[in-house]
């Protein structure tokens, strides 16, 4: 290989290019282009409202003060998810509880948040990870049962369906991320999607200083602010317009890689669909079960070969920002999972003969 491989990146066509020209002419006095991707991408999740946020982890915040989550509260969040998800019940006063995930999905299911459920409980935080999803009908019997609300993570799960309905159509309130590494992207940017008026009223009463309808001028409420920017929107806009392209793009890359490690001598779980399920595949991810096999030397001897890869992600409470918040639970299949699971390039760029030259060489690490 005599190019270098990229891990992810964006699709930026023509296509992107004008409209972010045109917006440059006639965007700067309005929200013109946000309105329009939040009703279309409202529309696209059979949802009934949608806002646009600097990135995902303002929208899950924005949805966590608009709940009135706060000191002295409990949030349940699965130990292997990025720190986004987690992070903004901190802002809150809140205390996340980690709860593990399971072995053949990665999420959290109501087995594993049972035992964590207190009186100080109030949401649930289920985390789409690599596209992947719980099973939603049974965690929603099980939260209706202890009267707590359930948010969907679903900023890596763009694509994504449970029984034929999409990631991010779950939950009093999903969230998006449309981060320069995602599957449609604004460079930084998220939305919240939800069918509730009253909450929807009050995240965007929240999301723009706490303004009086009536009277802009006027401050109601010392809020927040997490307004996008038309930028965004309209760069939001021209990825939405590509999105079947664009999550075809990334189910064939993971199909290519599928079929090279298909039929091999190791077991493996990798981010596949079932009869119930479609993977978004925003990055393709593998769990290789051999009892040999360790991902931090695989990923030191492939980033040799120029082949980036990136660790499964690592159980959250231990990492140093999360130690006051680490229970006593043993989060095992978490554990488990961060050593045994690696991301595999997954840029818009990746050809076949890429994608098998990767393969090749892992092939010999897993096998040897
Ligand atoms: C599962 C999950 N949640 C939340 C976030 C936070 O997204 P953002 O970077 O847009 O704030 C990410 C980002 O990578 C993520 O993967």
């Amino acid at each position: 290989m005599n190019h270098s491989i990229k891990m992810c990146g964006p699709s930026i066509t023509q296509h992107e290019k004008n409209i972010i020209l045109k917006m440059m002419d006639d965007g700067w006095d309005s929200y013109q282009y946000v309105e329009e991707f939040e009703e279309r991408f409202a529309k696209w999740h059979d949802r009934r409202f949608c806002l646009m946020t600097p990135c995902c982890t303002h929208a899950i915040h924005l949805g966590l003060i608009a709940l009135g989550i706060n000191i002295g509260d409990e949030v349940i969040v699965p130990e292997t998810t990025w720190t986004g998800s987690v992070a903004p019940i901190t802002y809150t006063g809140a205390r996340p509880v980690f709860c593990d995930v399971e072995k053949d999905n990665w999420c959290l299911s109501s087995d594993t948040i049972n035992t964590q459920i207190t009186s100080k409980t109030k949401a649930v935080i289920a985390v789409d990870i690599y596209g992947f999803m719980p099973d939603y009908m049974k965690l929603e019997k099980l939260c209706a049962e202890n009267n707590i609300v359930i948010i969907e993570d679903a900023a890596e799960a763009l694509g994504s369906s449970l029984r034929g309905i999409r990631a991010g159509k779950f939950g009093l309130f999903s969230v998006h991320s449309f981060h320069r590494t995602k599957t449609i992207t604004t460079g930084e940017g998220g939305a919240l999607l939800t069918d509730d008026e009253n909450f929807y009223k009050r995240c965007k009463f929240l999301r723009d200083h706490g303004r009086s309808a009536e009277q802009p001028y006027l401050i109601l409420e010392a809020t927040t602010k997490y307004m996008p920017s038309n930028l965004m929107g309209a760069m939001a806009c021209a990825q939405l317009d590509r999105i079947n392209e664009l999550i075809s793009i990334k189910q064939a890359i993971r199909d290519r890689y599928l079929s090279n490690f298909e039929g091999q001598d190791f077991d493996f779980t990798l981010t596949s669909d079932n009869t119930n399920f479609v993977n978004g595949c925003w990055a393709t991810t593998l769990v290789i079960e051999n009892e040999a096999f360790n991902s931090s030397s695989t990923i030191k001897n492939l980033a040799f070969k120029g082949i980036p890869l990136r660790p499964f992600f690592r159980p959250l409470s231990s990492m140093p920002a999360y130690t006051n918040y680490k229970n006593k639970s043993n989060n095992s299949n978490s554990d488990w999972l961060f050593k045994k699971g690696i991301t595999l390039p997954s840029h818009y760029e990746l050809d076949n003969n890429t994608i098998d030259y990767i393969s090749d060489h892992l092939l010999k690490e897993i096998v040897s």
